[in-house]
């Protein structure tokens, strides 16, 4: 039998429309059955209408009625009949009205569901991802999808409008060091032989601005073998861009540009028409973090002149066995920074448990920090508890205590953190982890608040203290600030790059950056990282050949667009907004990627499996 097709979605109807005759299909979201009338929430993607079976139906459709079940697929014809006042759902757009069926038509069954299709699933994630196309029929689910969509539409349209060609570049590429580990795939036409997924497409941008594209834009798929976190998938997508001819403020400035247009565009949302911009070392000394959370203040603060006046031994230890690493460090010519003391304010929490401040601890050892010391502001403005005893009394130099309590700003029954230790990074990054903790705990992170900044003078080289080496901090093609140039390789501790970080709300959003398009400023790079020219010349050879050829300066950067979805959705997690993602463990549950292969496949890519493939423990073979 032919089925009957709708004439109208499951979310459109009103009471305007009452007397119509009209046909809908869609799914069984609920049944209930009143004696002998049946009533059904029929769903589709725009809504949910009521539908009503009558007891004096014909008795054909009562039966047709009486078989449905959760998530049957039916058509439904019927009179659209206005809701008596007293009936009207006012939480339904279509709650003024119902449909009297005439006729149902079942289009296709649903067994008994593995969960059902609600606005908040609490089935298990991994069960919940192998029948996802049942998560995705949820309303809630959908709305991410939608937004995703509207998203990623806005971008097209924004960056059109600014002139930008999308242009795709390749996924099979040739691998190249990134950061991450590359996804190969096998040649069958050259053995031994890989193609690598692009970890981002950063090089072929950067060449199709020596081909003159001026600006280029692509909504790129990327991969990366690097373990999952909530904000990590090994596919994802990032709005990858790149410009010619433009300095960092060009590039700044198109990023605020488009973020206001998109959450405008898709959530009504005003943004300011700058982002605030915070150097990288300020962010770490006052957040602890590269990406920090700006919907609370919170900014720690360095004590460390007070901490030496203090009668508090392990602080001391802490900055005297920093200064010393500096000095050795000194000596053979590398800048490094010595110990620090950090101390965040926590106003009106003089009250907290000593369990609760064993909990904030344990969040900054996460960081290696090896304790941390409180002190609480008593109702007589007094330091009292914890560590107060070294910053108060006989054990402190005279007038210490008001000392601290009015650097800090701090009241009574204000509580006082504060982390030592012999390296900088690690006290400001343990704090920034309590910081961050507290924010959550006292309810600061309102999702529906949005907090954007830059963060711009990263330094571009990081000391490999494990291997005795510096590598790049960002990626090797970055642009160190032009005052640096001349003392590169003499100070490469100091050198800040021309690259910038869009932060909001806790995460990093985009990372982006002014390339090198000189090559002998490149060599001088790949030379400072340890790079030998053969080496580069394999590894990047294509590139440094098109920049013989009269490279534009040129710089670029890459929002995360999943990350940029998931923060606009209000979750925390980037399954969230991905239709089919892979599970914690880079899996797919519904279709069980990655699969073995056939003894056939693998022939023909002459790969051997070395491996024992009955999945136990996989070892390789020397
Ligand atoms: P970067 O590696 O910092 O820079 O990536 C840019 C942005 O991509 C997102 N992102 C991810 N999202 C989900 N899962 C992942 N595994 C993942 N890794 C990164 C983040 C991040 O800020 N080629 C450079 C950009 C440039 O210099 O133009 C690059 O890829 O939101």
């Amino acid at each position: 039998m032919e089925y009957m097709k709708r004439s109208v979605t499951c979310g459109e109807l009103r009471a305007t429309e009452a007397g119509k005759t009209v046909v809908l299909n869609g799914w069984v979201h609920r049944k209930r059955d009143h004696g002998p009338i049946t009533f059904i929430n029929l769903r589709d993607r725009y809504g949910v209408t009521q539908v009503v079976v009558e007891a004096d139906a014909a008795e054909a459709l009562k039966a047709v009625a009486g078989e449905l079940k959760y998530e049957y697929c039916i058509a439904v014809k019927g009179t659209v009949r206005a809701r008596p006042d007293s009936m009207v759902n006012p939480e339904m757009p279509t709650g003024a009205i119902e449909v009297v069926a005439s006729e149902l038509q079942v289009l296709s069954r649903c067994e008994t569901l593995p969960f059902m299709v609600d606005e908040k699933s609490d089935a298990k994630e991994d069960f919940r991802l192998k029948h996802r196309y049942i998560d995705l029929r949820s309303f809630s689910m959908q709305r991410k999808i939608a937004l995703r969509h509207e998203v990623a539409f806005a971008v097209r349209e924004y960056l059109s409008g600014k002139g930008f060609y999308e242009i795709e570049t390749p996924t099979f590429i040739r691998s190249t060091p990134e950061g991450a580990r590359d996804y190969l795939v096998p040649s069958r036409l050259y053995p031994g032989k890989f193609y690598a997924l692009p970890q981002s497409p950063q090089l072929y941008k950067q060449l199709l601005m020596v081909s003159g594209m001026d600006k280029y834009f692509q909504l790129a798929r990327c991969y990366r073998d690097e373990d999952a976190r909530g904000d990590r998938q090994p596919e994802f997508t990032q709005i990858d861009i790149e410009m010619s001819f433009v300095k960092r403020d060009d590039v700044l400035s198109l990023v605020e540009g488009m973020m206001g247009y998109v959450f405008d565009k898709t959530l009504k949302v005003k943004l300011p028409a700058t982002f605030r911009r915070i150097a990288f070392d300020d962010s770490i000394e006052l957040y602890g973090t590269d990406k920090p959370d700006l919907r609370f203040a919170m900014e720690m603060k360095s004590v460390e002149a007070l901490a030496a006046k203090s009668g508090f031994q392990a602080f001391k230890d802490a900055l005297a066995e920093g200064e010393a690493r500096k000095a050795a460090a000194a000596q053979k010519g590398i800048t490094q920074e010595g110990g620090a003391v950090k101390a965040l304010l926590v106003p009106g929490k003089a009250d907290y448990s000593r369990k609760q401040i064993e909990e904030l601890e344990a969040a900054a050892k996460i960081y290696r920090a090896k304790g941390m010391a409180w002190m609480k502001v008593n109702a007589e403005g007094k330091l009292e508890g914890g560590a107060s005893k070294f910053f108060a009394g006989e054990a402190a130099a005279p007038g210490l205590e008001a000392e601290l309590i009015a650097f800090m700003g701090a009241k009574a029954g204000d509580l006082i953190l504060m982390v030592a230790d012999s390296k900088r990074k690690v006290a400001c990054q343990s704090l920034g982890a309590v910081r961050s903790k507290l924010g959550k705990d006292l309810g600061f992170c309102d999702p529906s608040k949005f907090e954007f900044a830059w963060i711009v003078d990263f330094p571009m080289f990081e000391y490999n203290e494990d291997e005795g080496k510096w590598d790049t901090a960002h990626h090797m093609f970055t642009m160190p600030q032009e005052k640096y140039h001349p003392t590169l390789e003499s100070d490469p501790g100091s050198v800040k790059g021309d690259l910038y970080d869009l932060v909001m709300n806790g995460f990093e959003l985009a990372s982006g950056s002014i390339r090198i398009h000189d090559p002998v400023l490149q060599k001088r790079i790949f030379q400072i990282v340890g790079f030998s020219e053969e080496e580069g010349q394999k590894k990047f050879g294509f590139l440094t050949e098109a920049f013989k050829y009269g490279p534009p300066p040129h710089g670029g950067i890459a929002p995360g667009l999943d990350r940029l979805v998931m923060l606009m959705a209000g979750e925390t997690s980037i399954k969230e907004v991905i239709a089919f993602p892979k599970n914690s463990f880079a899996v797919s549950p519904m279709d069980e990627a990655p699969n073995e292969v056939d003894a056939q496949q693998l022939k023909e890519l002459a790969i051997t499996i070395l491996e024992d493939v009955s999945g136990k423990r996989l070892e390789i073979q020397k």
